[in-house]
């Protein structure tokens, strides 16, 4: 069966169907929108999950072939598992994402400043890294990240991935 998301336009909120007796939600006193998974990554952000199986039990699922703006305006706001046995939803904040990203980035510069056996000196434009992007001739930096999250599931128990950008929509990937 078909994860269905649905959302309300009204109030913003967002669910997932446990079970489907084919009813519509109701929501803020309207009917809520069923939300089209997109396949197809032809914007300018990419939204589609991108899968790598660290084992035949452990899926690592990274958001976008490139890093996706990370503020509360905008960002991947769930990433969701659909296997034989359910669905794995995982909440995501845009806070964290940027504090995991960095703490990577860290980690990374670390690595590699111990491997040229120099002193590290962190400073701030080593922590923080931005996306610089014209807007109307002019400058805006916009936080970015690479979101991701680790799921265990049976490798053939594994149906597909969604990701949910708050305002680009719903995406999926299939794993079948
Ligand atoms: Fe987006």
């Amino acid at each position: 069966m078909d994860v269905k998301f649905y959302h309300c336009l009204t109030c913003g909120n967002i669910i997932c169907k446990v079970v489907d007796s084919g009813v519509v939600p109701v929501c803020c006193g309207s009917e809520m929108i069923l939300m089209e998974a997109k396949s197809v990554d032809n914007g300018l952000e990419k939204h589609l999950p991108h899968i790598e199986w660290l084992d035949d039990m452990t899926l690592r699922v990274k958001i976008g072939s490139e890093p996706h703006p990370c503020t509360k305006e905008h960002f991947i706001q769930m990433i969701a598992l659909q296997t034989v046995d359910g669905i794995d939803i995982r909440i995501l904040d845009p806070q964290k994402c940027l504090d995991e990203r960095t703490r990577k980035e860290e980690l990374a510069h670390l690595a590699q400043a111990h491997k040229e056996d120099k002193k590290c000196g962190l400073d701030l434009a080593c922590r923080i890294e931005k996306l610089f992007s014209s807007k109307d001739g002019e400058l805006s930096e916009v936080p970015v990240a690479w979101p991701e999250q680790i799921f265990h599931c049976n490798k053939k128990d594994a149906i597909g991935v969604y990701a949910y950008c708050n305002l680009h929509g719903l995406w999926h990937k299939s794993l079948r």
